[in-house]
């Protein structure tokens, strides 16, 4: 069934993902056509939209900003490697110098992207979290290097009551300390500074469908009030949970394919690839949510009641 502007929406998995089609991202689209794609996003949580060619850079960002506010991205181990690509607005998911050269094995930045291998939710670990990410594919290689996204909303679905009553409140404390730290990444003085732990609630309420999910990311590391082990064992037990396969869609790169995906309703990990051996260029653009995540339990009140 295509909707009154001709977009049409192909699932790609029985819980969540859809490929968009009806649409060329790479020229304007109106106000119209954003709507049907925010119903969409609201719909599978994750939608691809194969363009066959990769989109420039003024292309991917005006596609985006149709859909929102651009959150800045330039991060501090990118300032210090010196930017590959031409604007801060792109996040550079690559393994590449600015040179395009493959990065070393002992590159810092190389050692930092491993990071993005664990489930994780954009920007968790910022007091206003990320809303869409959009991932073009520009270069790919010829094996590994796919990205899998997770269903927050059916892993809240389908938890038990007990833990839906006992999770259902707490706020998790997110920092890239936590899931770096995992990996062994060793960090300099300032990042430890500026890494400060950000509350985000356990269970987010989406704010259009009024849809529960589990707020999870690798960058959660603490419970408020709980001691910590107990609030591992927890996100751990919790992470498992969410990420059983029957809630997992694989998506298999294409040169060209843009996909986007909202990090308030999923996770998501790349998967791994030679990276020192073939090069691999994604670029991202990221909406933020304009608010702090906090806000949508503080102004939600069937929470409480919620099943
Ligand atoms: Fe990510």
């Amino acid at each position: 069934m295509r909707n009154p502007v001709g977009l049409k929406f192909s699932p790609l998995h029985p819980v969540l993902a859809a490929e968009c089609k009806g649409v060329d991202i790479s020229a304007p689209i109106s106000p119209e056509v954003a709507d049907a794609i925010h119903d969409g996003m609201d719909q599978y949580g994750v939608l691809v939209f194969r363009q066959g060619k990769a989109l420039t850079t003024e292309q991917q960002l005006r596609f985006t900003r149709s859909l929102g506010e651009l959150e800045g991205l330039y991060t501090k181990i990118e300032a210090e490697a010196g930017a590959r690509l031409e604007t801060p607005l792109l996040s550079d998911i690559s393994n590449l110098t600015p040179g395009n050269e493959l990065l070393p094995a002992e590159d810092r930045k190389r050692q930092f992207q491993m990071g993005n291998r664990l489930w994780h939710s954009d920007s968790s670990y910022k007091k206003i979290p990320a809303k869409y990410s959009a991932l073009c594919a520009h270069v790919i290689p010829p094996s590994g290097g796919e990205t899998e996204f997770a269903d927050m909303r059916a892993a809240w679905d389908m938890l038990d009551d007990v833990m839906k009553e006992k999770v259902k409140g707490l706020t998790a404390e997110h920092s890239r300390i936590f899931s770096k730290g995992t990996l062994g990444f060793q960090f300099t003085e300032k990042e430890l500074h500026d890494f400060v732990p950000m509350p985000q609630p356990l269970v987010r309420t989406h704010p259009r469908t009024g849809r529960h999910s589990l707020y999870l990311s690798s960058h959660a590391g603490r419970i408020v009030g709980w001691p910590l082990p107990e609030a591992l064992m927890l996100l751990r037990e919790l992470t498992e949970h969410a990420t059983q396969r029957e809630f997992v869609y694989r998506h298999v790169w294409r040169v060209g394919d843009v996909v986007m995906w909202d990090n308030r309703v999923t996770m998501h990990r790349a998967q791994p690839y030679d990276d020192l051996k073939y090069p691999r260029d994604m670029r991202r653009s990221t909406l933020t949510s304009g608010a702090p995540a906090l806000a949508y339990t503080e102004t939600v009140p069937d929470l409480a009641t919620a099943a």
